[in-house]
């Protein structure tokens, strides 16, 4: 497989585009016209070929830009990753899952020879070949799981499981969709899921954290998670709230298929072998509304869902003030034709 990697940014000039190919595999996450959260997780096992599902921690053509993005972040604010003393061992299985992973699913991008503990690993689009000791921090530049995950789209949460609940004690957090590692770091499930409105009284979290305690080795989960951005931005932190808060009131009816953003997480759920701690790996995909509406069942969908989503939920996920902007866009693309659960 060759993958064309683009030249583009998640910041000042926002060159970040899409090809048609990536369009094509977008994550349209909607299977009916209406939204509203629920226990949405099921087996990641794979999927059609060529979709994001296929591969275990897919690589796309905005892979090296993204790793850019996050090596700017991290060197504006080194926060962004965190290990609490404790979860070293869960850093290393992080390491190894993927190592193994893309090395298999992507033999032609990457390699990882092993001989006992003497490991080296070959990255041939970021062009490293490092040589290292499993298992011995003094051998690699950075902790294990900043070194791979430096190396890796998406961002990442490693949770501890202990009395009966996860912590979230590790992470890797540079393209998050408004909330903080660091403000979050040694909270349970339930303290960090606390702003989310609705679903705790929906018992959602409830049977989530039951289905996420038992996750086996070997046998991930998935699911997927929307909200909306305004320009092509990873970095949507609390920490730069100042920088891309205001560009929220840059929207106009002009500009809005341009600037206006989908975002869709692809979530995954592994259990780790040494530590059995939980890695959360959160997958941000981006697509502008106007290329998204070159698939007419997807604009057609979408515009009703915004318009019908209540109003906490868009409040929450901080697209309120541009609603109605984007519901009128949106409607000059919905025929009022039904729709079906195949999209
Ligand atoms: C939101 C983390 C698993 C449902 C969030 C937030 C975080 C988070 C940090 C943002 C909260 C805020 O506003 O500050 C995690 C981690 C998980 C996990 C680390 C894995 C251990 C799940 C699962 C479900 C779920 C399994 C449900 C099946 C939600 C929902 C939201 C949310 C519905 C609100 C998202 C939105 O409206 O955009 N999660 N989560 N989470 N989480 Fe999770």
């Amino acid at each position: 497989m060759t993958i064309t990697f683009n030249k583009e940014s998640f910041r000042g000039d926002y060159s970040f585009h899409n090809s048609a190919a990536a369009i094509r595999r977008f994550p349209f996450p909607f299977d009916r016209d209406e939204y509203m959260y629920s226990v949405n997780m099921e087996p990641h096992k794979g999927g059609r070929d060529g979709s994001v599902f296929q591969r275990r921690f897919d690589v796309d053509e905005h892979y090296l830009s993204e790793m850019e993005d996050r090596a700017i972040t991290l060197s504006r604010d080194p926060m962004r990753c965190q290990s609490l003393p404790h979860m070293r061992v869960a850093g290393w299985d992080v390491l190894e899952l993927i190592m193994v992973s893309k090395s298999e699913d992507y033999p032609d991008l990457f390699e990882l020879h092993r001989d006992g503990d003497r490991w080296r690993w070959i990255n041939r689009p970021m062009g490293i070949d490092d040589s290292f000791t499993f298992l011995d921090d003094s051998t690699l530049p950075y902790g294990p799981l900043e070194y791979i995950t430096r190396q890796t789209q998406g961002d990442f949460a490693v949770l501890d499981q202990r009395q009966g609940n996860l912590w979230m004690d590790a992470g890797m957090i540079t393209s998050q969709a408004d909330w903080s590692l660091d403000f979050d770091i040694g909270m349970s499930f339930f303290e960090w899921h606390a702003p989310v409105p609705r679903a705790a009284e929906m018992g959602i979290f409830q049977r989530a954290l039951k289905f996420l305690l038992n996750v086996q080795q070997d046998s991930p989960a998935r699911r997927l998670n929307w909200t909306l951005t305004v320009n092509p931005r990873l970095d949507t932190s609390p920490e730069t709230y100042p920088e891309w808060g205001p560009e929220k009131r840059s929207l106009t009816p002009e500009n809005i298929g341009e600037k206006q953003f989908l975002r869709v997480e692809l979530q995954s759920f592994w259990r780790l072998p040494r530590s059995n701690g939980v890695l959360f790996p959160i997958r941000c995909y981006l697509i502008s509304m106007q290329d998204l509406v070159t698939v007419p069942k997807w604009g057609r969908r979408l515009h009703r869902v915004i318009r019908d989503l209540p109003e906490d939920l868009a409040t929450y996920k901080g697209f309120i003030v541009n609603r109605p902007l984007i519901v009128d866009y949106l409607a000059r693309f919905d025929d009022g034709a039904p729709t079906s659960a195949d999209i």
